[in-house]
């Protein structure tokens, strides 16, 4: 089957085309952009491939020109992704756009988005260009992106403060250059849900060529509208919602992807549209997304929070087991959130662990099998009930530390009222183990002073975060930290029965990921400086 201009294919035969909903993900771009959420290279493609599995339509995976971070990411994700299509952003500049058709090389479908502010005040303010000046940049934009590929989407970015006579103009230039997608942000969350349905209408009545190409929304959420916001645009005729997994974003985040997925699949009556995202990926998503951020989510987000689906008063109990439909508008299970299901004990072997495994979504090289399988038997030793929480803990924490340079040996730590607290910890640190010791205010300052003892940074912590994975006291700890150094933000997660040692992983994480970027960096002002 063919693509349409918009260079999606069509997915399924018994929907009309006409009502399907492209789903966009910025997560790994916009998401990203939000101060503290940077993911390292591994965790993007991480976040990318349960994307793709998920049946999101367009993946954008970084903005390559803004670092050689991010132009690594769109490139290997662009290289791993099977069916999604990989869009790379750029400014209405060659120069970004070079950048852009570069990193997405390897694509097998490859899209180029380019951005110019349209409204008066970002003309003026930011671009200091005059308008013609910007109309010029559009189509120049456009016409070089498509020499990279036919799949070009064009944004006007903060369209919603924009002259409707003038982004009408922006518009048709931009189709007329063969932009396929033509995107309406509402950069600023400044739209209302009926605004924005106008806004659409009126660029489909009053533009030439609009019946050929797709609408796509945009809508952050500082007003805490940007989902009724993208789907009153979709009423309005636009056919692609840019969004992210727990509407992680700039500011007040962006329209939130399982949102607008469960939105549109469960008041399908009044909203008669599809997409081809399968949402039982969404708990494990939005769980990917939160620990590789360090972002939590909070519980009464709408459909991933803790207490999305949690029913305490006695009246609502009392209803729930007469008849779920009582208080329940959609299932857990629609969204993959399985009832906590016990795993097996100490005694279950490696056949019954894999198909867990499975049942979970992992697939992991046999190595790292090994590695989770011993790691699970000495979590049954000390824990006498394993829930599925318990298994991905395990196996997110061995993931996003397999990579790292640095790692927690043993550590020691005392402390009680009697002080002071002192620990005791030995790193390895690329294969030499190196052992201090230090005191601190608490157990936990005591820990991350002995670390700096052994590696020495300037590293700010920014975050530090403890949760259960399971109830009980004898539940694993997951902590999460987030160090801060020269604009740059630094996550690290981990998972342990003992607080204490999940404090210390998670701290090595983020730090191990600290010290890659000093060496990135290092390494960049060498090469400079020889050439
Ligand atoms: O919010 C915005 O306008 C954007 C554009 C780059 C699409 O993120
Ligand atoms: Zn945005």
């Amino acid at each position: 089957m063919g693509k349409n201009n918009a260079g999606i294919k069509p997915v399924n035969p018994v929907r009309a085309e006409s009502d399907r909903v492209i789903i966009f993900d910025t997560t790994l771009r916009d998401g990203e952009q939000s101060p503290g959420a940077s993911m390292s290279l591994e965790e993007k493609v991480q976040v990318a491939e349960i994307l793709d599995k998920m049946g999101v339509d367009v993946i954008e995976a970084g903005f390559p020109i803004a670092s050689s971070g991010d132009f690594n990411a769109v490139k290997q994700v662009a290289k791993i992704v099977k069916e999604a299509s990989v869009c790379g952003l750029s400014r209405a500049s060659l120069k970004d756009i070079d950048r852009a058709g570069e990193a997405l090389r390897d694509a097998v479908n490859p899209r180029i988005h380019t951005f110019i502010s349209t409204s008066p005040v970002h003309m003026k303010y930011k671009l200091q260009m005059h308008p013609d000046e910007v109309l010029e940049a559009v189509t120049a934009s456009v016409t070089h992106a498509r020499t990279y590929t036919d799949n070009v989407e064009w944004s006007a970015e903060d369209a919603t403060r924009t002259e409707h006579d003038f982004l009408c103009r922006c518009v048709e230039a931009a189709i007329k250059a063969g932009a396929g997608t033509i995107n309406i942000p509402d950069t600023v969350g400044y739209t209302v849900p009926n605004e924005m349905f106008a806004l659409i209408e009126m660029l489909r009545e009053r533009v030439s060529g609009a019946d050929s190409i797709i609408f796509s929304t945009h809508c952050h959420n500082d007003l805490g509208m940007a989902v009724a916001n993208s789907l009153a645009g979709v009423n309005g005729g636009a056919r692609q919602v840019e969004c992210t997994i727990n509407g992680l974003g700039e500011r007040a985040g962006n329209a939130a992807l399982e949102e607008v997925v469960m939105a549109i699949n469960t008041r399908n009556d009044v909203l008669s549209y599809w997409t081809n995202v399968d949402p039982t990926y969404i708990t494990r998503a939005s769980k990917l997304v939160s620990a590789v951020t360090a972002f939590p989510v909070q519980p009464n987000k709408a459909i991933v929070g803790k207490n999305a689906f949690a029913h305490e008063s006695g009246i609502h109990q009392d209803g729930m087991l007469k008849n779920t439909q009582t208080y329940e508008i959609m299932t857990p299970e629609s969204i993959g959130l399985k009832e906590s299901s016990l795993v097996m004990g100490k005694h279950s072997g490696r056949h019954a662990f894999k198909e867990k495994l499975k049942d979970l979504g992992y697939r992991l090289a046999d190595d790292d099998f090994q590695d989770a399988f011993k790691r699970f038997k000495d979590l049954a030793d000390h824990k006498k009930q394993i829930f599925d929480e318990d298994i991905e803990a395990l196996v997110d924490d061995q993931v996003s530390q397999g990579s790292e340079h640095i790692r927690v040996v043993a550590l020691t730590v005392i402390a009680g009222t009697g002080g002071p607290q002192k620990a005791t910890i030995t790193l390895d640190v690329e294969g030499q183990h190196e052992t201090r010791e230090a005191t601190g205010e608490g157990p936990v300052d005591s820990i991350f002073n002995a670390i700096k003892e052994i590696i020495s940074h300037n590293g700010r912590l920014a975050l530090f975060e403890v949760s259960a994975v399971t109830a009980g006291t004898d539940a694993q700890a997951e902590v999460m930290v987030r160090l801060a150094q020269d604009g740059h933000t630094f996550t690290g997660r981990s998972a342990d029965q003992d607080t204490m040692v999940a404090s210390a992983k998670a701290y090595v994480s983020a730090l191990s990921k600290l010290q890659a970027k000093l060496q990135e960096a290092e390494t960049a002002h060498t090469i400079r400086i020889v050439e």
